[in-house]
């Protein structure tokens, strides 16, 4: 028995050491992150970006150099290179809206930063440019931050956009409103014209109600719009209580 684990342990512990990320087992949260990760079919690119003097060549959860390699970040200056992290020191975090993924224990600085040994992180954030990748801080001979960072668009890290089928309750209200009007126009022009022989203009059911409320929309329009005007009458729009003659005037023939 205690054989058959060891075999599955090592199968499980090799196909991760080689070409992968290394993920602890016993970490769920950054199991599944990474397994979200490897749905972006992002894994294997060779991203490459060039800044002031210094290449990297950024592997996602592989080597840029070669499928056996562990180096994930390499960085070329003019006649020296350094790998940033390698792929057996992982680590995941999720947040809102970014993914971590940092590489551990690349190559020790020399005499600056403490001799520490170099990490590089990459942020993915939601976007559509999945090649461009941008440097967000690097340590260059000009810059002495004791740090890499990059930024990756990914697709995948966009929220998901739900296409809501359903009409909205105005869309509804407005359909209803239309189809009442249309019915009255055509029911109505129908009745004028079996009840009154009506013609032409007079099919228009209740022609001279409408005539009335059109005047008084003309006459708010006047009141409302043309500044320019110095003296409007008084009790202008009282006027179209009594006897409606101004707009006969402008719609008889
Ligand atoms: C590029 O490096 C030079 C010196 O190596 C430095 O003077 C310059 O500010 C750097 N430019 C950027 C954008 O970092
Ligand atoms: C990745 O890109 C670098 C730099 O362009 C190149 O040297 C390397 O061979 C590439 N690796 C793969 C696996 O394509
Ligand atoms: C691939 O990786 C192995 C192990 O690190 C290394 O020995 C070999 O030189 C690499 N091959 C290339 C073409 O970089
Ligand atoms: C290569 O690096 C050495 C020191 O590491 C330096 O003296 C030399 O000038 C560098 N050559 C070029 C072409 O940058
Ligand atoms: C860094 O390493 C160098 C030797 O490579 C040593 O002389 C120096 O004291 C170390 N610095 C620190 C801060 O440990
Ligand atoms: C992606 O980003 C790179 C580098 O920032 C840029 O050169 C390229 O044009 C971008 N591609 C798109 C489709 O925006």
């Amino acid at each position: 028995m205690a054989i058959i684990y060891t075999v599955f342990f090592l199968i499980v512990y090799c196909s991760l050491v080689y070409g992968k990320c290394q993920i602890h087992q016993d970490d769920e949260s950054t199991q599944n992150v990474y397994k979200n990760m490897e749905k972006w079919k992002i894994f294997g690119n060779n991203l490459t970006v060039f800044s002031n003097g210094s290449t990297f060549s950024v592997g996602i959860c592989s080597s840029p150099y070669n499928a056996t390699d562990v180096a994930a970040i390499i960085q070329k200056e003019s006649n020296v290179s350094y790998v940033l992290g390698n792929l057996d020191r992982v680590n995941l975090i999720q947040g809102d809206k970014w993914i971590l993924l940092t590489y551990e224990n690349g190559d020790s600085y020399d005499n600056v930063c403490n001799n520490l040994t170099r990490s590089a992180s990459i942020m993915f954030v939601c976007g559509s440019n999945m090649t461009g990748l941008t440097i967000l801080q690097a340590h260059t001979t000009s810059n002495h931050q004791c740090n890499y960072m990059f930024q990756l668009q990914v697709p995948d890290m966009c929220p998901i956009v739900e296409k809501d089928d359903k009409l909205s309750g105005g869309a509804i209200f407005l359909i209803v409103i239309g189809s009442l009007a249309a019915a009255y126009l055509v029911l109505g022009a129908v009745y004028m014209h079996v009840k009154h022989g009506a013609r032409g203009i007079e099919h228009i059911p209740n022609l001279g109600m409408w005539r009335k409320i059109g005047g008084l929309a003309a006459d708010g329009c006047d009141f409302c719009c043309r500044c320019e005007r110095t003296s409007p009458h008084a009790g202008y729009f009282f006027d179209e209580l009594g006897p409606d003659v101004r707009d006969d005037d402008i719609l008889s023939p």
